[in-house]
């Protein structure tokens, strides 16, 4: 059970984190350079097809990876020094990714035109640092970095 979790953990973290990073190193200088609204998006109904369900798989092998490694959920918010912090972290970087997401669809997804295509840079690239981060703390489960 847990070689599934973590292998479904994994494919999902191909899919958010790279589908982000080919969106900020690649799509989005196009788009800006073009002053493009309608590229981006293209790019984004596509890309969020699968981008969704990987994110909605990343919080559930997640949290049930983390039931796992620490059954007492509230020292997930006890960043007390041990493995469990890395838990609470995730879950603050998934809150700071909730919130731009709300954000982004709601405010500047429905008006989008070349005039605001920079605040929806400064949404895109903020989350893109994040999904990094998500993987540097994921992998530092195992190397022990930030605990
Ligand atoms: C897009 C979001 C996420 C990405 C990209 C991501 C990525 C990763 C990566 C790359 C690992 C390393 C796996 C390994 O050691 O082989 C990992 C581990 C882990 N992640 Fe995530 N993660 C995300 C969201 C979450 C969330 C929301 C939680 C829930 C709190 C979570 C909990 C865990 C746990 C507990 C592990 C350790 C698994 C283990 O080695 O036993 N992750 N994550």
């Amino acid at each position: 059970m847990f070689d599934i979790l973590l292998l479904l953990h994994l494919l999902g973290a191909t899919i958010w984190t790279g589908g982000h990073l080919v969106l900020s190193l690649v799509v989005l200088p196009g788009v800006l350079r073009r002053r493009s609204a309608g590229e981006l998006l293209r790019f984004e109904s596509g890309y969020e097809k699968i981008g969704i369900p990987a994110l909605l798989v990343q919080v559930i092998t997640g949290i049930m990876l983390a039931w796992r490694m620490v059954p007492d959920v509230a020292r997930w918010f006890s960043f007390d020094g041990s493995v469990s912090q890395l838990v609470g972290i995730k879950l603050l970087l998934l809150l700071v990714t909730a919130v731009f997401a709300v954000d982004a669809r709601l405010r500047i997804i429905p008006n989008l035109s070349e005039n605001n295509l920079v605040a929806l840079a400064w949404h895109v690239i903020p989350v893109t640092i994040i999904s990094v981060l998500f993987v540097i703390v994921g992998v530092s489960f195992r190397t022990g970095w930030f605990y």
